[in-house]
């Protein structure tokens, strides 16, 4: 049994004082919700705040990015082994807003996995198609192409060191959601790819969705057999509707 995780991708959101009460509303939550793993991944500059206020809770927290060098002279980059310094367990890669906003390529994004898993983060491998994409029905080489990028790199055992998350760019910040039926589809699509190269990498991986998740929708996205948990934007700056996810999570297992 997969536990799922549910992680909240603050963006580029938040002040030092919004950080404050949103973790606290977080933290009273966090015992009704044990069977989910819970995680938020905050800007680069709330990481030590973070830190501090989730030490010595069940919650985990990560970076939104990294760098694919390890040190030196990289002006505005944050490396991994900083990531690790202030306690970091996940980080996200390959984000899409990163992939068409900042030209972060799959040759870039498999980089960045690697250097991850080899400092020893867990990295949130995003995938996902755009609306054109899907329309043009390429949805499944889309998804391949970003997979096998990784895997051409990293093989497919290093999979097992991180957590894929599926986000159709469409749903992202469009509160237009893609049906359990659709979001599983591609989910059951992703499985089935690894599955090819190895039956337990691909059993034991947590298979994220994002894209206009929220405490209502959750509950019947949850229930789908390879959706693993879900990685959050707009709903994980509410506490209550970011905890109303993790207890959709939770109750899912
Ligand atoms: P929304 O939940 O705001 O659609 O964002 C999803 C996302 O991009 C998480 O990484």
């Amino acid at each position: 049994m997969r536990q799922p995780l549910v992680a909240g991708n603050w963006k580029m959101n938040g002040s030092t004082a919004s950080v404050r009460e949103l973790l606290a509303g977080v933290n009273a939550g966090l015992a009704g919700v044990a069977k989910c793993e819970v995680a938020v991944c905050p800007p680069y500059l709330y990481i030590p705040q973070v830190q501090a206020e989730l030490s010595g809770t069940a919650a985990a927290w990560g970076g939104q990015n990294l760098s694919n060098q390890l040190s030196g002279a990289f002006t505005g980059e944050i490396a991994a082994s900083m990531l690790l310094d202030f306690g970091c367990t996940y980080v996200i890669v390959g984000h899409s807003e990163r992939r068409t906003l900042y030209g972060e390529d799959d040759a870039l994004v498999a980089a960045k996995f690697a250097v991850a898993r080899a400092a020893g983060l867990k990295p949130i491998l995003c995938v996902g198609e755009t609306l054109s994409e899907r329309e043009q029905g390429v949805t499944e080489a889309v998804i391949a192409r970003q997979l096998d990028a990784v895997i051409a790199v990293e093989g497919v055992a290093a999979l097992a060191a991180g957590v894929i998350a599926y986000e159709p760019v469409w749903a992202i910040g469009t509160g237009k959601t893609a049906t359990p039926e659709q979001a599983q589809e591609v989910h059951a699509f992703i499985r089935g790819r690894i599955a090819a190269l190895d039956v337990g990498v691909a059993e034991g991986l947590r298979i994220l969705y994002g894209g206009s998740m929220k405490p209502d929708n959750a509950v019947q996205l949850m229930a789908k057999p390879d959706i693993d948990g879900g990685l959050i934007g707009g709903a994980a700056l509410v506490a209550k509707d970011f905890l109303g996810i993790c207890q959709a999570a939770h109750a899912s297992l």
